[in-house]
């Protein structure tokens, strides 16, 4: 099932209820929440308050991207807070296998995503723990940047090994996923699919709506064209 995993990093923070309400209703299934630390990556967002600020306001399950060092650190509070399935940068652990077993033991759904030079190949030893694996389709630390087509080969590279391996988890793709990229991404194996500055439109509600339903539309229509 293709998904909508609406990034509120591209929302008006003001009226951010408002505007999770009207991706909601536009589609949207997912809400992604960039985290970033000002170390790993360039920018500072927002942390486990935010997400406990938003677990209330949606029944929308929340998938928190950890732009952030040590995430183990921080493990315990995204999910307290009421994180669905938190997502770990594979550059920034050690024992990568240590911390998705510390999500899952706190009743979190584990995945990993990967920075566009990081090759599928440093995951194979994890996949069958994963909820979800996410293709960075930029470099992380901020919205609205140009999609990177390199990631079009490393989706169909999960897609082929989830097949021969005989697991289920997800993909995920996140940068640059817009009306005029989404399905070649949906082309190449990706269901879950993150977007920002595609769907968010400072703050007018029914464009947000609509451009969410526009998004989905394509990305479906797609998918259906592949079957
Ligand atoms: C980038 C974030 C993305 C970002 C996507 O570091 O991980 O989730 O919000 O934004 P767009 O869709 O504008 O590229
Ligand atoms: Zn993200």
């Amino acid at each position: 099932m293709i998904e909508l995993a609406f990034s509120i990093l591209a929302s008006d923070f003001a009226h951010l209820a408002d505007e999770i309400a009207a991706a909601e209703r536009g589609g949207g299934t997912i809400v992604h929440v960039d985290v970033m630390d000002g170390h790993f990556v360039p920018n500072i967002t927002f942390g486990p308050p935010v997400v406990k600020a938003i677990r209330p306001i949606t029944k929308l399950p929340l998938d928190c991207h950890l732009m952030i060092e040590n995430p183990d650190d921080y493990i315990q509070a995204f999910a307290e807070a009421g994180a669905d399935m938190i997502c770990v940068h594979q550059e920034v652990c050690r024992h990568l296998h240590r911390t998705l077993q510390l999500i899952e033991q706190h009743g979190v759904k584990p995945a990993v995503v990967i920075n566009p030079a990081t090759p599928v190949e440093t995951l194979i030893e994890v996949l069958p723990m994963l909820h979800h694996v996410l293709v960075m389709s930029v470099n992380p630390g901020f919205g609205g940047q140009k999609f990177l087509p390199l990631a079009l080969d490393k989706i169909a590279h999960l897609a082929e090994l989830r097949e021969e391996m005989g697991l289920n988890f997800r993909i995920e793709v996140d940068g640059g996923v817009a009306h005029d990229t989404v399905a070649r991404v949906v082309e190449a194996g990706a269901d879950m699919l993150v977007a920002g500055s595609a769907i968010f439109s400072s703050g007018d509600l029914a464009r947000t709506e609509g451009n969410a339903r526009e998004f989905l539309a394509l990305a479906r229509a797609a998918a259906v064209a592949q079957d």
